[in-house]
């Protein structure tokens, strides 16, 4: 696991945007793994500045998302389809056809979603990169707090604590969802390159659970300590709760040191 320490939650967002780009320039076809919430608002921000101004292109990219609320439709402005074209997908040269989202429509039966959208990743040959944050609780996707940490896309109910930290996002008589249909933890586990991004102090506590706790369904993220290629972008309020930072510090210099002698990972 590879933890980088930065300046603010700005920072993140760039140094995460700078790590896509490199693999959509060397990989024009990568498969994306997206998430949504506020903390990757900043990422796709910049996203969209680079294809702008930088010369970044998505247009044979395809992207998996991490997770959809259940019961809510596609049109719907709080449904996470919704969230990624007006936040992202609306503003790039993405082909909407290329992007899916473990998203119900009203007939269909929500238990056979979750094998359908594994089967689909598996067709597109898996995720290059999976992007994502963390909720207050240690969730990734919505793989709350006990989720089996072999898990597939399949229907979860919501803790109480995802819906008070949530619950901020609706209106007072607006409908929140209680479920949602999220990739499993052993999805995420395949993905060849993990990128989690966390910012604010309200991520202390789960970002030094997930880093230097035990493994345990209990922090779902935790199970990133067994992923081979695994990234945490952390600001220095999210990385407060942290023991070992030194060391991380210390290690971050020297990747630094090494990308300056040989290159950046993908040459
Ligand atoms: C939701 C999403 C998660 C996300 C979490 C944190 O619960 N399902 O994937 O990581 O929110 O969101 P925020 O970045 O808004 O704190």
């Amino acid at each position: 696991m590879e933890v980088v320490i930065l300046k603010s939650a700005k920072s993140v967002a760039a140094t995460a945007g700078d790590l896509v780009a490199e693999l959509l320039r060397v990989q024009p076809a990568a498969v994306l793994g997206l998430a949504t919430g506020s903390t990757q608002l900043a990422l796709y921000r910049y996203l969209v500045q680079q294809y702008l101004h930088g010369g970044l292109s998505f247009k044979q990219a395809t992207s998996f998302n991490l997770d959809e609320y259940l019961g809510v439709a596609a049109e719907n402005p709080q449904s996470y389809r919704a969230y990624m074209d007006r936040e992202f997908f609306d503003h790039i040269d993405i082909d909407k056809h290329n992007t899916h989202l473990p998203d119900c429509g009203e007939t269909e039966n929500p238990r056979l979603v979750g094998p359908l959208y594994e089967q689909k990743i598996r067709d597109a040959g898996g995720i290059d990169l999976q992007l994502m944050g963390i909720g207050g609780n240690g969730h990734i996707g919505f793989n709350e707090p006990s989720s089996s940490l072999r898990s597939r896309t399949r229907v979860k109910t919501l803790t109480k604590q995802t819906l008070e930290d949530n619950g901020r996002l609706f209106k007072k008589d607006e409908f929140q969802p209680k479920l949602a249909i999220t990739m499993g933890i052993a999805t995420i586990m395949d993905a060849r390159r993990v990128l989690l991004l966390a910012t604010g102090q309200s991520k202390a506590e789960a970002v030094a659970k997930m880093v230097e706790g035990p493994i345990s369904a209990m922090c779902p993220a935790s199970v990133l300590q067994m992923h081979e290629r695994a990234t945490i972008l952390l600001d220095e309020d999210a990385a407060a709760g942290l023991s070992n930072r030194d060391y991380y510090d210390w290690t971050h210099l020297q990747n630094e040191s090494l990308k300056a002698r040989f290159g950046g990972e993908h040459g």
